[in-house]
């Protein structure tokens, strides 16, 4: 496939914090990462070399965290990138922490967050992050204090821009109380919708939303006939309608597809080319997310330990429901 290229014209642009212009196909890094997002890369120069067509390719957004490896995704992007372009915006999180069992623990404390953004700093080798994310809220810590320590970052110029992750609307309301939010990294894709009230509230705000798992995350993107019909009337693959689809849902949409493959990563910045018809959008936006998906879309706002209950008690019901689906 010839190297396509992402201009301001493909997808249009956003103005991040009424400043940072951003090409709207971003790239989430998370995939550059050992398996389960631990470790670093088993093939750490092809890694290198996505990161490196990511950028050759036009797009100027990138999205990591300190938990992915940890440390390591953060690590790489400097190795791969700098010094950086001018237009390029590292996005990156904190305060999800990775512990050695694997789990992810949400650390939303103030001194930590501080901590932790002096240590990306450090390893992305910059003057202040262009965009620190609160990775997720953290139950034990009141809201308003980590998103509290944010702002403190900004106003010590360790951070040009704050964001949120995982947050529902009362919580990005709360949050722009106490400081200028620019964007919003939550779960969203054709399958998964529960965040429609905080992109619109995004849209209205003209926050960026950056939807995760935009091809459905871990593998679950193949598979839905109506994406891979709408995307063959284009020539395109499902995942490139499935881009496609959300890209024309707002003008505030930033999606960040990950992905480990030079060929998938052409694929998914082609589709910032693509539109689909009115017809094709309203067969898409009619779509019916299925049970898993809903299933999936219950365990968001969970600690790791609820969720880990909820799959245990959830096991039987999706068993059965595999056996079942002959029927869909
Ligand atoms: N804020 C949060 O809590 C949070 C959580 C999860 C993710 N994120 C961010 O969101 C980004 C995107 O999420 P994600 O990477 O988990 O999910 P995703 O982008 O929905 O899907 C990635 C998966 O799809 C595959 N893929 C990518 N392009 C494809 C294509 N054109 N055709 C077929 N398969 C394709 C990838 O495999 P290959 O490598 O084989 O292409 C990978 O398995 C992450 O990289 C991360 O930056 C944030």
């Amino acid at each position: 496939m010839d190297q396509p290229q992402l201009t301001d014209a493909t997808a249009g642009t956003i103005l991040i914090g009424g400043e940072a212009n951003v090409r709207r196909l971003g790239y989430g890094a998370m995939q550059l990462c050992g398996p389960g997002v631990v470790g670093p890369p088993t093939d750490r120069d092809g890694a290198i070399d996505v990161l490196r067509t990511v950028v050759d390719m036009g797009v100027n957004f990138i999205d990591t965290a300190d938990a992915y490896g940890p440390f390591v995704n953060e690590d790489l992007i400097a190795e791969a990138l700098f010094p950086y372009t001018d237009d390029l915006v590292l996005a990156t999180k904190g305060g999800l922490v990775r512990l050695p069992d694997g789990s992810w623990e949400p650390n939303g404390r103030p001194e930590h967050l501080k901590a932790a953004a002096e240590a990306s700093i450090g390893r992305l080798g910059v003057d202040a992050l262009p965009l620190y994310q609160l990775h997720r809220p953290d139950p034990d810590v009141p809201f308003a204090e980590s998103v509290g320590a944010l702002a403190d970052l900004q106003t010590e110029g360790k951070v040009r821009f704050v964001g949120l992750s995982n947050v529902d609307l009362a919580q990005l309301r709360e949050a722009q109380e106490i400081v200028d939010i620019v964007s919003v990294q939550n779960p969203y894709n054709l399958h998964d919708r529960h965040n429609e009230d905080v992109l619109r509230a995004c849209e209205g705000d003209r926050l960026a939303f950056l939807p995760y798992f935009p091809l459905k995350g871990f593998g679950y993107a193949k598979g839905t006939p109506a994406l891979t019909e709408v995307g063959a009337a284009h020539d395109a693959t499902a995942a490139q309608a499935a881009l496609a689809w959300l890209l024309g849902r707002s003008p505030v949409m930033l999606p960040i597809p990950g992905t480990s493959s030079l060929s998938h990563l052409r694929e998914n910045v082609a589709a910032a080319a693509l539109t689909l018809s009115e017809a094709e959008r309203e067969r898409l936006d009619a779509f019916s997310p299925s049970l898993s998906a809903k299933l999936g879309q219950l365990q968001g706002p969970l600690s790791a330990s609820g969720r880990a209950k909820l799959r245990e008690a959830a096991g039987p019901l999706r068993r059965l429901w595999a056996k079942l689906r002959f029927w869909d």
